[in-house]
């Protein structure tokens, strides 16, 4: 086992412009919470650190389309953000937010410093502007196509698709998210840090330093970055919603959200200290602290190349020791979306399943996006549920308690004599801790869950083989061993799970009568993840342990067919919302009307115009005559198929000759959803309200 250190650990800070959903909890506070629990567990000094994102466009826009005030915006959605979090078991030490006073001046300071360091350029150029909005173009305020990728939809300072990050003047035909018009340019002043002049030091340091220890998908998109050549990078914009930029010129300027936002992990970190009596600063600027960002891939050019320039070039802060940043996660095959409702929003969760955040943990761990993009589906939370944690944990767990409680009153049993299966099962016990830690030492979460799981399927396979229930009619003093030896299995699983699975770690150790946090009474027992290998014993013969209780249960499929069915109603209302129905024309008069004279008819002949694709030549039953009309329906109909077919005609329209032939009035057509032509009969199924007569 490693010796203790201190580790400064941060979470990034959500934008609150929306309430937490699976993908960020997957990405990153499930893990970073497992690693933060894990090393406290394992004795290190730790301070993890969330906080809000309060500023930057994402939260103006939110607040231009509600109609409140950007403040209104960030008071409500950190309120949710921060009691979801606390719900869920995420054990920050500090969960701040960037409006605190403390973060604006952490942030002004921060600034002013490399300003007078001159660490940065200050010029006059031309940028993006919105004339109708009067408002300069920046970051989600423009879309345009990312020209490293093509993605059209990339923003002003970061294309999401490639990971680039751009000035919004590198994007071809770039639109105002705004009012939708083309951007005109602009002069104005800004600061930027020109990265450019710091690429030895990230080369030395990342490329050189770290090409071992972080993540190939961390490592290859810097090295990408870097070797494509770093550009200055504007650090200040044009908005009213933000930190005021706090040097002479910067009046009605405000910090880029990106330059203000990382800073926010020291002002929380600030926050935690004052509010503990400890001291900040070995947190941040000790070389022997370990600082560990957990983030989804979206944020690495931030974390692994602005962000460092920044603490690098202020001069008194340690550098990253990671960036585990991880990829992906969808929900049912596709990409997770805020505005498009396509997403398990994490205060739902804790409403419709009280008491099971555990499950949720399990299941996003087990399928974390850690190498690639990953899918969340909610049959695969029921099977993780039911075959796994039902199954097999929670199984082997109640069959020892209930099987101790009967046969021994609850009070752990002695060890007699044992066999060599015993031995082997109780020193594969002692080897969990340092497999499981050797994999959260390396960020792999899902491997060591898995390991956890392996531990609990030890425990079952035992009880299976040596069936105490069937050797309790002969064999008293072998029944003692067997169960002695179980109970050791379920006290490590108690410890073990902590980091995984808080809630039911709790719920174990109180079961088994062992120290756990939230303990009414004084416990003489407590064991720690090194006492898991290291202690002889864990529960001792005739320590008492309580009465079984269900520590997960079974997820019926009407449960996820309820979250299957509010899915399929939000792809039906974002249907509904993204199809486009033409405007009303002018209104006409009633007199207007009469003058159109439409009769119910019949198709009697169709045949194909010569050397027309598109037209038919009809005679059509208008009740007044036989006549005929040329259509232009030749692509959506044969001319079999229409014979016979009842028709709304307008029969009073000027005649007119097609290629020789005179048309004598219309057939009324519409066009569906998929471009046919049909008929206009309400009936007909394949006919919307809303659709142009014409
Ligand atoms: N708000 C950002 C996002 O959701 C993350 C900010 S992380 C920090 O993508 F470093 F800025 F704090
Ligand atoms: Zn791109």
């Amino acid at each position: 086992m490693n010796k203790p250190k201190r580790y400064t650990i941060t979470s990034a800070l959500p934008y609150t412009n929306g309430p937490i959903h699976i993908g960020h909890l997957a990405g990153v506070y499930v893990p970073a919470d497992i690693y933060a629990r894990f090393l406290r567990l394992t004795g290190n000094d730790v301070v993890f650190i969330g906080g809000s994102d309060e500023h930057g466009v994402p939260i103006t826009i939110k607040a231009k389309n509600e109609g409140v005030s950007p403040q209104d915006v960030v008071d409500k959605y950190h309120a949710i953000i921060k009691k979801s979090f606390e719900e869920f078991g995420i054990s920050f030490d500090n969960y701040s937010r960037t409006s605190a006073k403390i973060h604006h001046e952490t942030a002004s300071e921060f600034f002013k410093t490399l300003y007078d360091k001159g660490e940065f350029i200050e010029e006059t150029s031309a940028q993006l502007y919105d004339e109708e909005a009067n408002q300069f173009l920046a970051d989600r305020f423009v879309t345009g196509t990312c020209p490293k990728c093509g993605n059209e939809e990339a923003y002003g300072d970061q294309c999401e698709k490639c990971g680039t990050s751009l000035n919004a003047t590198d994007l071809i035909n770039p639109k105002s998210a705004i009012t939708g018009n083309v951007p005109t340019l602009k002069e104005t002043k800004h600061w930027y840090l020109p990265l450019d002049r710091h690429e030895d030091f990230l080369k030395e340091w990342i490329l050189e330093g770290h090409k071992k220890d972080w993540k190939p998908n961390v490592y290859g998109q810097v090295k990408s970055w870097i070797d494509d050549g770093l550009r200055p990078r504007a650090v200040t914009r044009d908005l009213d919603w933000g930190i005021p930029v706090p040097v002479e010129g910067g009046e009605g300027k405000v910090l880029y959200v990106w330059f203000d936002a990382p800073i926010g992990y020291i002002s929380s970190t600030k926050e935690w200290a004052a509010r503990e009596g400890k001291d900040w600063e070995p947190y941040w600027k000790s070389e022997d602290t370990k600082l560990v960002h957990f983030i989804g891939k979206d944020n690495i050019v931030f974390h692994c190349i602005i962000f460092p320039v920044m603490l690098k070039r202020e001069g008194s802060f340690i550098l990253p020791d990671n960036v585990p940043a991880n990829e992906f996660l969808n929900l049912e095959g596709n990409k997770l979306s805020t505005s498009k409702n396509w997403a398990v929003w994490l205060p739902d969760y804790l409403l419709e399943f009280p008491n099971q955040q555990d499950v949720l943990r399990y299941a996003l761990t087990a399928n974390a996006p850690e190498t690639k993009d990953n899918d969340f589906t909610w049959k695969d939370f029921q099977a993780r549920n039911n075959n796994e944690l039902v199954a097999i944990f929670g199984n082997f767990i109640n069959r020892v308690v209930v099987l101790t409680n009967k046969y021994y009153e609850g009070v752990v049993p002695n060890l007699n004599a044992c066999s060599q299966i015993d031995e082997e099962t109780l020193a594969a016990v002692k080897a969990y801790p340092d497999v499981i830690a050797s994999s959260i030492e390396r960020y792999r979460f899902r491997e060591a869950q898995q390991e956890l799981m392996n531990l609990a399927r030890l425990g079952n396979k035992y009880l299976a083989d040596e069936e105490p229930w069937k050797v309790i009619k002969v064999d008293e003093a072998r029944t003692q061993t067997i169960m002695y030896v179980a109970l050791q299995i379920a006290s490590a699983l108690a410890t073990l799970s902590e980091p995984f699975l808080p809630f039911t770690s709790n719920k174990l150790k109180n079961i088994l009568n062992v120290s756990s946090s939230d303990s009414t009474q004084e416990n003489c027992i407590e064991n720690s993840w090194n006492d898991i290998s290291s202690k002889e014993v864990l529960l001792p013969s005739g320590h008492k342990i309580g009465q079984a209780e269900l520590l997960f249960s079974k997820i019926e499929d009407d449960t996820i067919q309820f979250q299957l069915d509010k899915l399929e109603a939000s792809k039906k209302s974002n249907e509904a919302a993204n199809k486009k129905v033409d405007p009303q024309k002018d209104t006409i008069t009633f007199e207007d009307f009469t003058k159109l004279d439409i009769r119910v008819g019949t198709i009697l002949e169709a045949e194909k115009m010569p050397k027309a694709k598109k037209l038919l030549v009809l005679k059509v039953d208008t009740g007044i005559d036989v006549r005929t009309i040329v259509s232009g329906i030749a692509e959506s109909f044969t001319p079999e198929e229409i014979v016979g077919k009842r028709v709304t005609v307008l029969v009073n329209l000027a005649p007119r000759e097609l290629r020789g032939v005179v048309s004598q009035g219309m057939i009324l057509m519409t066009e569906n959803a998929e471009g046919k032509l049909v008929f206009v009969n309400p009936d007909d199924a394949n006919v919307e309200n809303g659709l142009h007569i014409s």
